[in-house]
């Protein structure tokens, strides 16, 4: 792979050819503030943070928006670039509630880091009061859009990373908004509710309505299907409190479909979830060993005829143990009546 060798705030820094000047300070680990950059999202140069002065070029070009060439000089702090980026900012507030210790993204919110990080002390603008509608018909997440900083990560996820486009910038001037074909609720338009929009979000404006904060975190496999999305299950006093997705697991890249973000707090702890074997006893089902269920399945299996048996495979089972299923179900049952749910 070609790399180019740029020096940021006269550090050297090598990146691979086409990445931007904000990509290859970052990952050398020198943070220029930004919100509309997005690792997973094509480059957006919306919220001017990112701005910063290149030896030889005009202005103050965004970071994001700027291919890193061989030679660069990069500076990401002079007074005159601190003070257009506390302007930018101050714009951007006076159109932002100022209510951090009640919002949901209080001490994870991208705005607050950069507000602390730019030395932003108070409100010098007159706040313009536009209220937004709020969007609550979600059963999982709930959008706010007076949090909302126009930056397009929900928008720009929903198009490039789930390919869904459920949402869109509606509007003009202070009335900008996120919203939905015909304006409808959420719930109502083609959303399929994955929430990868909520992760994008870097502020308050979409919010999850479960879930809180967790003491531990455990990486596993999603049980819903067979691609075997990563998960990273918190957890707090032994129970689940929290899901996101694994970005190191290569099935998914940390995505989650609604099932995997949303479906496995209510499941996992549902008091009726089976836990132990059963066997029918004179008409009820009793507790029983998986040894004792399991000779008990055999000999009334060994009552019936090959074509009087049909056998259901699942999807939360393992590839391998739907492959044992159909091999016990064609080779010792002696039939082919085998299907699977993830077939409907
Ligand atoms: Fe570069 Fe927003 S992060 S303009």
């Amino acid at each position: 792979m070609t790399t180019v060798t740029i020096s940021v705030d006269n550090k050297t820094v090598t990146a691979s050819a086409g990445d931007s000047v904000l990509k290859a300070a970052l990952d050398a680990g020198i943070y220029i503030p930004h919100l509309c950059y997005d690792k997973r999202l094509l480059s957006h140069g919306g919220c001017r943070m990112c701005i910063v002065e290149i030896e030889g070029m005009r202005g103050f070009p965004a970071a994001c928006t700027t291919a890193a060439r061989d030679g660069m000089k990069v500076a990401t702090s002079t007074p005159e670039l601190d003070q257009v980026r506390l302007d930018t900012l101050e714009l951007l507030l006076a159109d932002h509630p100022a209510d951090c210790l009640s919002c949901p993204a209080n001490q994870r919110c991208e705005l607050q880091k950069v507000a602390v990080f730019t030395g932003f002390r108070e409100r010098s603008l007159k706040p313009i009061k536009t209220e937004h509608p709020v969007d609550d018909s979600n059963p999982f997440f709930k959008l706010d859009r007076n949090y909302c900083i126009l930056c397009a990560r929900c928008v720009r996820t929903c198009d490039e990373v789930t390919g869904v486009n459920a949402i869109e910038i509606i509007h003009r001037g202070d009335l900008s908004r996120v919203g939905t074909f015909g304006e409808m609720p959420i719930i109502d338009s083609i959303c399929r509710s994955c929430g990868e929009c909520v992760v994008a979000c870097p502020v308050g404006a979409l919010s999850l309505k479960a879930g809180t904060v967790a003491t531990e975190e455990t990486a596993s496999v999603c049980p819903y299907c067979g691609v075997g999305c990563g998960l990273i299950l918190g957890t707090r006093q032994g129970r689940i409190v929290s899901v996101r997705g694994d970005e190191a697991n290569p099935a998914s890249l940390g995505r989650l479909c609604v099932k995997g973000r949303f479906g496995i707090f209510e499941f996992v702890h549902h008091p009726e979830r089976l836990s132990e074997a059963y066997i029918r006893r004179d008409g009820r089902l009793v507790p029983s060993t998986l040894e004792k269920a399991v000779s008990f399945t055999a000999g009334k299996l060994s009552g019936y005829r090959p074509d009087e048996i049909a056998v259901i495979a699942s999807a939360k089972a393992t590839n391998e143990d739907n492959y044992v299923l159909q091999k016990f179900t064609r080779a010792v049952l002696g039939t082919n009546n085998i299907d699977h749910c993830a077939r409907l």
